[in-house]
């Protein structure tokens, strides 16, 4: 019996892991499929083989890569599931079977402190070292090319919308609306971003498509789409850019944080809407602020403020969350919400301006929502790449610097 409890289920779709038959709901992840079969674990860390499981659940972290038909480093987290597909574990000492790496679990179970186990002596250190870099690796080559050749398509439009979070698909609309040939894309497919925000993105948009490289000299974003027709490589060339990644969810810091089972909070509300199906047994929601507070809601869990955990236990998979005065919680999950941090890596190779915000580091932009200039392209940012806002004030954001650039525009067309 699986852990997810589905709204309405119907015939399941068969795949493999790692030589096991797993039944999956159409619209499941590999994730999703994996977490609802129990199967957690799906790779080791590089260096010390702790077991990895899905962390944030939206294509941040890089915890679920797993090895498709042959294809390496796949997120499992963001991969719909096929029918037949075989899926495979990355980054064990064996692909199946006995992994004497995982002597690790044994010999640590209570967990250590990873900053400061054998850095000193020296001579340890670098054995250490010798050894963590012979293990480590993120999949080998793929066991045959592409099938189909890789389409170019190249965009000249007068904005691009890089994200269709809440802001970024407001702001997208405003611009299609006032008539702004506009591009917009997001790196989720459609089945996620539909849970992440109800409000519709514009048919222009393309989905399952994310930046690569930003090329100031040539004032280029390249970028990658995949969906059934392969992979299609693409270049835009854009007079406005509206960055409007998002934020992602950071981990809090607690003993044995990285057990799977442990999950950023957010990331398992988008991923249980997205398959409408909820816990069978809910989490434990660590975290403090509104929006713990709203998913503990929605994941009709109990929350537990950072300061009061002591550590989670388990050793290969949660079996519980021990307190600091002494209770002890069982349960097969953590959802942790700690403070989300912009993404704003991509603008900072662009070229934007950052400061730290407490929590990371966020786009500085002016008043109107401009941030600086890419070649001499104007570069605009909204939403929480900007500092956090939540979903509603992210689209009133989103609208408001839409407009500015729909000004913007306007000028530019009238001075030729
Ligand atoms: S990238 Fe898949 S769980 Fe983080």
């Amino acid at each position: 019996v699986g852990v997810l409890r589905r709204e309405d289920p119907v015939e399941p779709i068969g795949f493999h892991f790692d030589d096991q038959a797993v039944d999956a709901q159409p619209g499941d992840t590999i994730s999703t499929a994996l977490i609802d079969a129990r199967l957690l674990m799906t790779s080791r860390s590089p260096k010390y083989r702790r077991p990895r499981g899905p962390y944030c659940l939206s294509g941040d972290c890089g915890t679920c890569l797993v090895r498709v038909d042959g294809q390496p480093n796949v997120r499992a987290c963001m991969t719909a599931v096929l029918p037949d597909i075989h899926v495979e574990p990355q980054n064990t000492f064996r692909p199946k079977g006995l992994d004497p790496t995982q002597l690790v679990d044994r010999m640590f179970s209570g967990g250590f402190d990873h900053h400061r186990f054998m850095v000193k002596p020296k001579i340890a250190n670098t054995i250490m070292q010798t050894v963590a870099r012979e293990l480590a690796g993120f999949g080998e080559l793929p066991v045959r090319a592409l099938d189909q050749p890789v389409r170019h398509e190249h965009h000249e439009v007068a904005a691009f919308v890089l994200g269709q979070g809440s802001a970024g698909r407001a702001a997208a609309r405003v611009l299609a609306d006032a008539g702004i040939d506009v591009f917009a894309i997001d790196r989720h497919d459609a089945e996620s971003l539909r849970a992440i925000d109800e409000l519709p993105w514009p048919d222009t948009a393309l989905t399952s498509t994310g930046v690569f490289a930003a090329y100031a000299g040539e004032r280029l974003w390249a970028m990658q789409s995949t969906g059934p027709d392969g992979i299609v490589l693409r270049t835009v060339r854009a007079q406005s850019v509206l960055l409007a990644m998002g934020s992602r969810d950071p981990m809090l810091p607690f003993p044995n944080n990285d057990v799977p089972g442990v999950m950023s909070a957010r990331g398992l509300v988008r991923a249980l809407r997205r398959v409408r199906a909820k816990l069978e047994e809910p989490p434990v929601v660590v975290g403090h602020g509104p929006v713990a507070q709203d998913c503990a809601e929605e994941l009709d869990a109990e929350l537990v403020h950072p300061d009061k955990v002591e550590s989670v236990t388990g050793s290969r998979r949660v079996e519980g969350l021990a307190l600091r005065t002494g209770r002890k919680i069982r349960c097969q999950f953590v959802a942790v919400a700690g403070p989300a941090s912009a993404a704003s890596e991509l603008a900072a190779q662009a070229g934007a301006a950052l400061r730290f915000d407490g929590a990371g580091y966020v786009i500085s932009r002016d008043e109107s929502g401009r941030a600086g200039r890419f070649g001499d392209t104007q570069l605009w940012a909204t939403g929480d790449v900007t500092g956090w806002k939540g979903p509603l004030a992210a689209r009133r954001d989103g609208e408001r610097v839409a407009q500015q650039i729909v000004r913007h525009q306007k000028v530019r067309r009238r001075d030729g």
